[in-house]
């Protein structure tokens, strides 16, 4: 019963929604292209989900813990290159990433099914090292996944290709 505990206190406690109303206001999304990740959304964790051993929304990856200075930039990081993993950090890059409470750093190579979108407004926690940034929410992840800045590069790259056969045909 304990994590139902834990889930119900914030929402008992009345002064924790003008609060996040009131960050709201000063934290956004963190975008920045040349980082190789791009936003994915706002998700649930799935840690309270009955049947799933505590498993997360962003499982069998790494993570890091970082209270009072974590940032956007860090956790794209820190999961780009798979530092501090298990098997001696440096393994490579996650597909995605995942800030948390503010000050958690989530990376894994999928999201659970189980985990939800939710609406980008959910996430409404500023990060600790980086108050104008979003770091999720209270078992609430900002995930970006890597990839879709390459993907653009080999969308372009196709483009030429097929602008250089037209022309050779032409
Ligand atoms: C969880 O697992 C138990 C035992 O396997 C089962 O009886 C129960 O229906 C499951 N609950 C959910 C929500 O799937
Ligand atoms: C946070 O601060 C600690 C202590 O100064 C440092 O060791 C750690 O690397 C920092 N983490 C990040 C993500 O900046
Ligand atoms: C996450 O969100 C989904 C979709 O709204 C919902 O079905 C699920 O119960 C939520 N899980 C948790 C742990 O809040
Ligand atoms: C905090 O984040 C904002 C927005 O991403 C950025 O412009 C600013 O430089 C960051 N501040 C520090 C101290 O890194």
């Amino acid at each position: 019963m304990r994590p139902l505990t834990l889930l119900l206190l914030p929402l008992a406690a009345a002064p924790a929604t003008a609060r996040s109303t009131t960050t709201r206001q000063t934290s956004k999304i963190h975008h920045n292209p040349d980082s190789g990740y791009t936003y994915y959304g706002c998700y649930n964790e799935t840690t309270d989900l009955p049947n799933t051993s505590g498993a997360r929304a962003l499982n069998g990856g790494t993570n890091l813990v970082a209270a009072g200075n974590l940032t956007v930039e860090a956790c794209w990081e820190f999961c780009r290159t798979g530092a501090g993993d298990a098997s001696g950090g440096r393994t490579g890059s996650f597909k995605f990433a995942g800030l948390e409470y503010a000050r958690e750093c989530w990376c894994a190579q999928t999201v659970s099914s189980l985990s939800g979108k939710l609406p980008d407004s959910a996430c409404d926690l500023p990060c600790e090292g980086n108050t104008t940034q979003v770091c999720g929410g209270n078992m609430k992840l900002t995930v970006y996944m890597a990839g879709a800045a390459a993907a653009r590069v080999a969308w372009a790259a196709g483009l030429i290709t097929a602008g250089a056969i037209s022309f050779v045909l032409v």
